[in-house]
C-alpha cells in the first residue's frame, strides 16, 4: 500500500510526501471574500465572492491529466526544466513536500541542489493571494537559474469563459507596468474591476499571450518560453491572456532569495477608470504591489492568517480525546471543513465547478450548525440572507447566487424540506449566542420586495407550510424532493434531456415524505424549546400540539414492522418498505424519525437503528443509503434509481446521513457503537488510500458502498453537509458539550473504556474548562456536576452571574 502523507498534528498540517496522490488533494485558501482552491501540485483557481461571476484564473474541469491549471512555477536550470510542485512539467524531483495548513499551502521541491518553496495564502480581509517564494542553493557551487511564474486569466464569468469562444477570443485585454500584469478584459465597458498579477521584485521579462508563452501546440508541461529560457515580452490582444514573469537568479553556495507574487482582484470604486484612452488608472494595483514589496508585510499577513485560525479554533478544543482520529478531526480539520462549507456551500471544489450551484437553501442552513460557534455574526447574516429567498407561501428558492443573493429561477423551489431547515439554523444560532433579537429582524419574502416580515414570521410560515401541505396519510408532501435530492416522486421523466429536479408537476401531487415528517418533529421540538426560553408558553404549547399530531401520524402511518417507511409515491405506494422489491429500507427516515423523538416509548427507535445496522452498515465504509439498490430505472422514483447500484443516492454511502445515525446511537447511550460508526466514515481513519483515493483530512460526500463494484472509493470531497453534522456529532453528541438556550449542557456518550478528557469551550464570552471523568467505565449519564467546586443539579452549567470569565467544570459519569 502506497504512503502519500501523514498528519502533523502539532502544526495542524497534513503533509503530502509525493505529488502523485490518487486524486488531487485539495486545500481551501481564504475565508472572507477572496478564495483559492489549491491542490498538492499548486493546481486550482481563484475567485472573488462568486466562482461563476468573478473567476480570476482559469481552470479546466474534467481535464486529462486531472488538475492541470494552477499557480505554477517553472525552473530552468541548465538544460533541465522542472516545477517545485512537480506539475505541470512532471520532471522527477529529488525531494518534494506539500503541507496543507489552515488557510495556506506550502510546497517545496528540490532538484540538483536547488530548492524552491512556494507558500500560498490569502491575507484576512484582503482581496488577494500571496505566493511567497524561497529559492535556495543547497550546493557548494554558484547556481544560475531562471524562474518563471504562470497563471492563466479567466474572463470573470466562468461559464461564458468556458463556452463562448467566438466572443472571448476577441475581447482579451491587458496592460503591463513593471512587474504588474493587469488583466482588464471588459474593463472599457461595464466592468469596474480587474485582476493584477505582479511580483515584488524586478523581473527580467514577462508574457501575457498564452500563444507566445506556452505555444498553440504545446501544453503547460512544455511551454515554449520556458524551454527557450526566456519570455517574449508579449502583449495579448484577444485570444488567451496569461500572466508570466521571468526572473534570472544567480545564487552563491548556501544562498537564499525570497520574494513574492501577488494575485489580486481590484475594484476601482470611485477612482477614475482611465488615465488616458486605453490606459487604465492603476493606482490601486500599484499600492498593492508597493505594500507587499516589503516582505515584512508579506510575513505579517501570513502571521495573521495563522493567528486567525488559532483564535477561531480556541473556541472549541478537546486536546486529550483518547481516539486520535476523532481528536484531530474535531479539533482541527472538521472545523476547517465547516468554514469551507459555510463559505462556499456546494459551489466550488474539485467536483463542484463553481457554475452549477450557488448557495443551497437546505445546505447552507445545515452548514451553520457546524459553523455558528466560530463566527456567530456571520452565521446571523447568513440566516437572514437565506430567509430572504423564501417566498411568502413558505416555499423557498432551492439555491441562490452568492454575489446577488437572489434566488436561482432555473431550479426554482418545491423542495419541501427546505423551509424547515431554517428553524434548525436559527435555533442553533440562538443557542450559541442567546441573541433572540435575530427573530425580530426584518427579512422580506422573495416575492414581496421591500416587505419587512421578521425572521420569526418566516419560521412560522415554514411550520404552516409543512402542516398545510400534507398528503393522504397526513404526512408532508415531498414536492420535487426532500433532503434526498434524487427521490423525485413527481418527476416521471422519460426524456434524458430533462432535469430530475425541475421536471414534473408537483401541484396536486400526493407523494409524501416520512423524512420531512421526522424533520418536522425535530424542528418543532427546537421551536417549542425556543418559545419556552423566550417565556412564550402559549406558542410553545401550540407547537407541542403540532408535534404530538405529527408524531401520532408517523407512528400510525410510517412504521413498516421493523423500520420506518421512507415515503409514499404519487400513487400512494410505499417507498422503503419490506413490500418493495428493491429499496426496502432507507436510512433517512430511520435517522429523522429517531432524531425527532419517534419510537422512544414503544421501542421502535432502537429497532430502526438495529435495522440500519443489519441492512446498511459495514465497519469499513459506513452505512449505505438504502438496500437493496435499484437495479432498474423507476419512473415513479426518479434520479435515485438512475445511478448504478452502490453509488450516490442509489445505495452509496452518503456520509452526510451517516452522521444522523451516529447521533441516534448516542441517544441510546451506545457510546462504543457511536464511535465505531463515527470512525467508519472518518477520512483520517481510512487506511488504504489507493482504494479510498480522496483526501484523508476532509469528508467526502460519498463513498462507493458494499453494493458497488468498487467499494470504499471516496468521491466529491470538501463541500458536503457531513462536515457540519459530524462536528455536531463529535463535539455535542459524543464529547457532549452542547450549547443550550440557558447555558452549556454536558451530556457525553463515549466508549466505556475512555477514562476521561477535557473540553475547552468559549461560550458567550466565558471560557469553560470542562473535565469529564469516567471512573466506572460508563458510556452515558452524568452522576455529578461541579461548577467551580460547587455542586450543581442536572447537567446544564449556568452562565456565571458575577462576571467571571473562566469557569471550571468537573463532570463525573456514572448515573
Ligand atoms: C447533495 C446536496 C444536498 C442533498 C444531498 C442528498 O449533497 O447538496 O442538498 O441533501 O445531496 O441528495
Ligand atoms: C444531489 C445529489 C446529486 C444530484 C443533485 C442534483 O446533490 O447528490 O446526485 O445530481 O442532487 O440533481
Amino acid at each position: 500500500m502506497a504512503q502519500y502523507g501523514y498528519f502533523d498534528d502539532a502544526h495542524r498540517e497534513f503533509v503530502i510526501t509525493r505529488p502523485d496522490t490518487p486524486l488531487p488533494w485539495l486545500n481551501m485558501l481564504g475565508q472572507d471574500e477572496f478564495y483559492g482552491l489549491c491542490t498538492q501540485t499548486a493546481g486550482g483557481y481563484s475567485f472573488w465572492k462568486d466562482a461563476r461571476l468573478r473567476r480570476l484564473t482559469r481552470y479546466r474541469y474534467n481535464n486529462n491529466p486531472m488538475d492541470n491549471d494552477g499557480r505554477f512555477l517553472y525552473v530552468k536550470q541548465g538544460k533541465s526544466v522542472w516545477s517545485p510542485g512537480w506539475k505541470p512539467v512532471r520532471t522527477k524531483l529529488d525531494a518534494y513536500e506539500c503541507r496543507h495548513g489552515l488557510g495556506y499551502t506550502r510546497i517545496k521541491g528540490r532538484k540538483d541542489g536547488v530548492e524552491v518553496e512556494q507558500l500560498m495564502f490569502v491575507p484576512p480581509q484582503e482581496n488577494l493571494e500571496i505566493w511567497k517564494i524561497y529559492v535556495r542553493n543547497k550546493t557548494k557551487k554558484t547556481q544560475k537559474l531562471t524562474l518563471f511564474s504562470f497563471v492563466e486569466f479567466c474572463f470573470f464569468e466562468a461559464l461564458n469563459d468556458m463556452t463562448n469562444y467566438q466572443r472571448t477570443y476577441s475581447i482579451g485585454e491587458v496592460e503591463i507596468e513593471g512587474s504588474g500584469i493587469y488583466h482588464k478584459t471588459e474593463y472599457r465597458e461595464r466592468r469596474n474591476h480587474y485582476t493584477l498579477f505582479g511580483c515584488t521584485r524586478k523581473v527580467d521579462g514577462y508574457d501575457t499571450s498564452r500563444d507566445a508563452f506556452v505555444g498553440v501546440h504545446h501544453g503547460l508541461h512544455d511551454p515554449k518560453a520556458v524551454f527557450a529560457g526566456k519570455c517574449t515580452n508579449s502583449h495579448a490582444y484577444g485570444w488567451n491572456p496569461v500572466g508570466a514573469h521571468q526572473i534570472n537568479l544567480t545564487l552563491k553556495p548556501g544562498a537564499e532569495e525570497t520574494f513574492a507574487f501577488v494575485l489580486a482582484y481590484v475594484e476601482q470604486g470611485d477612482l477614475p477608470k482611465f488615465d488616458a484612452p486605453f490606459v487604465m488608472n492603476k493606482t490601486k494595483g500599484r499600492e498593492i504591489l508597493k505594500k507587499y514589496s516589503d516582505l515584512a508585510a508579506v510575513d505579517a499577513a501570513f502571521a495573521s492568517v495563522k493567528q486567525r485560525w488559532e483564535d477561531l479554533l480556541s473556541i472549541y478544543q478537546s486536546p486529550d480525546v483518547p481516539n486520535e482520529h476523532l481528536r484531530r478531526m474535531v479539533n482541527t480539520w472538521n472545523q476547517v471543513q465547516c468554514m469551507a462549507t459555510f463559505n462556499l456551500s456546494r459551489a466550488s471544489s474539485g467536483y463542484e465547478t463553481g457554475i452549477g450551484r450557488g448557495m443551497g437553501y437546505r445546505d447552507s442552513n445545515q452548514d451553520i450548525l457546524g459553523f455558528v460557534h466560530l463566527l456567530p455574526e456571520r452565521a446571523r447574516q447568513r440566516i437572514l440572507d437565506i430567509a430572504s429567498t423564501q417566498l411568502s407561501d413558505g416555499t423557498c428558492f432551492h439555491q441562490y447566487q452568492p454575489l446577488t443573493k437572489k434566488g436561482n429561477a432555473d431550479i426554482g423551489g418545491g423542495f419541501n424540506d427546505d423551509p424547515l431547515w431554517l428553524i434548525l439554523s436559527t435555533a442553533a444560532y440562538i443557542r450559541e449566542t442567546g441573541d433572540t433579537s435575530i427573530l425580530d429582524e426584518p427579512c422580506g419574502y422573495a416575492d414581496k420586495p421591500g416587505s419587512k416580515d421578521t425572521l420569526l414570521h418566516h419560521i412560522e410560515t415554514s411550520v404552516s407550510y409543512t402542516l398545510n401541505n400534507r398528503g393522504p396519510h397526513g404526512l408532508p408532501l415531498i414536492g420535487h424532493a426532500d433532503w434526498n435530492d434524487c427521490l423525485n416522486l413527481n418527476c416521471f421523466s422519460k426524456e434524458p434531456n430533462e432535469s430530475f429536479q425541475v421536471t414534473g408537476d408537483i401541484a396536486g401531487s400526493k407523494a409524501e415524505s416520512v423524512m420531512i415528517a421526522g424533520l418536522f418533529l425535530y424542528a418543532a421540538r427546537d421551536l417549542a424549546a425556543l418559545y419556552r426560553f423566550m417565556g412564550k408558553a402559549d406558542d410553545a404549547a401550540r407547537i407541542d400540539g403540532h408535534y404530538a399530531d405529527m408524531l401520532k401520524t408517523v407512528e400510525e402511518q410510517a412504521w413498516d414492522g421493523a423500520w420506518y417507511t421512507r415515503a409514499f409515491d404519487a400513487a400512494g405506494n410505499p417507498v422503503g418498505s419490506k413490500s418493495c422489491k428493491e429499496g426496502k429500507i432507507f436510512i433517512e427516515s430511520q435517522a429523522w424519525c429517531v432524531l425527532g423523538g419517534a419510537g422512544q416509548t414503544n421501542g421502535r427507535a432502537r429497532k430502526a437503528l438495529q435495522a440500519v445496522a443489519k441492512y446498511l452498515y459495514t465497519p469499513e465504509h459506513g452505512c449505505a443509503l438504502q438496500y437493496p439498490p435499484y437495479s432498474e430505472y423507476h419512473l415513479e422514483l426518479g434520479e435515485v434509481s438512475s445511478y448504478p447500484p452502490g453509488y450516490k443516492e442509489n445505495a452509496g454511502v452518503f456520509s452526510h446521513n451517516n452522521t444522523w445515525i451516529h447521533i441516534g446511537w448516542t441517544m441510546f447511550g451506545e457510546g462504543d457503537k457511536a464511535l465505531e460508526y463515527y470512525l467508519s466514515i472518518c477520512p483520517s481513519a481510512k487506511k488504504d488510500h489507493d482504494k479510498y483515493r480522496s483526501e484523508p483530512y476532509v469528508y467526502a460526500q460519498m463513498t462507493a458502498s458494499q453494493f458497488s463494484p468498487t467499494p470504499g472509493e471516496g468521491k466529491n470531497s470538501w463541500l458536503t453537509g457531513t462536515s457540519a453534522w459530524s462536528f455536531v456529532t463529535a463535539s455535542q453528541s459524543i464529547l457532549g458539550v452542547q450549547p443550550e438556550f440557558t447555558g452549556v449542557k454536558v451530556d457525553p456518550c463515549i466508549p466505556k473504556k475512555w477514562k476521561g478528557y477535557t473540553v475547552q469551550r468559549k461560550f458567550r464570552g466565558v471560557t469553560y474548562t470542562i473535565e469529564v471523568k469516567n471512573p466506572k467505565g460508563k458510556s452515558k449519564g452524568v452522576k455529578s456536576l461541579l461548577v467551580d467546586g460547587a455542586k450543581v443539579a442536572g447537567n446544564i452549567v449556568p452562565p456565571p452571574t458575577d462576571g467571571r470569565k473562566t469557569v471550571q467544570v468537573e463532570v463525573i459519569l456514572g448515573a
